[in-house]
């Protein structure tokens, strides 16, 4: 598939989840999905766990403090917002930033499946534990972060949260630190 291909594959679920009305709770209570950006050809694709209020705005992943923040660390290591591909595990923000339910969550993974298949990235960057549970959940995110893990096939990271790290300065110089891994982790893959 080359990169059109891919967009209009990428567009294709964006707009199934545009139109997706299962979990009413969530797309009934927010103002725009959320269904991820970035390059079809991507290296590395981050996965966040759900819209906060910033982005259900714009409709945009990670565009508000945390998104700062994790834009600030791919640039860090020579990329930009354009090269990788960001989303989340549910594209809905849900009401008041609870966590999303388990229900939720299931109802949403075939877009990210759909999305990962696509674009079949080298790299997969959990974004906190809420992502890396539903691939690894055999890891845990204090004693895991910043290491990669291969299974079935595909290189997986786990990483801080970027909100959760925003405001601790240890937690925060513990993601920097993990996050500069990520170019070399890359040039091993093959
Ligand atoms: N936090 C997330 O997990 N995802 C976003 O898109 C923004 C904040």
């Amino acid at each position: 598939m080359d990169s059109s291909q891919k967009q209009q594959k990428l567009d294709e679920i964006a707009a199934k989840i545009a139109s997706c009305e299962v979990c009413e709770n969530l797309c009934k209570n927010c103002t725009n999905p959320v269904p991820g950006e970035g390059n079809p050809n991507a290296l590395v694709l981050f996965i966040g766990e759900a819209p906060g209020a910033e982005e259900d705005r714009e409709g945009r992943p990670f565009v508000g403090s945390s998104g700062k923040f994790l834009t600030e660390m791919i640039e860090l290591i020579g990329l930009a917002r354009e090269d990788v591909f960001i989303t989340n595990i549910v594209k809905y923000r849900p009401p008041n930033n609870r966590d999303p339910f388990a229900n939720e969550i299931q109802e949403c993974l075939p877009y990210l499946l759909a999305q990962i298949k696509i674009i079949q990235p080298k790299l997969i960057v959990f974004l906190g534990r809420h992502s890396m549970n539903i691939f690894l959940p055999e890891l845990t995110i204090s004693r895991d972060h910043g290491k990669p893990v291969k299974k079935g096939g595909q290189v997986y990271l786990p990483l801080y949260h970027p909100a959760a790290a925003l405001y601790n300065n240890s937690m925060r110089e513990t993601l920097i630190n993990d996050f500069k891994k990520i170019p070399t982790i890359l040039k091993k893959i093959k």
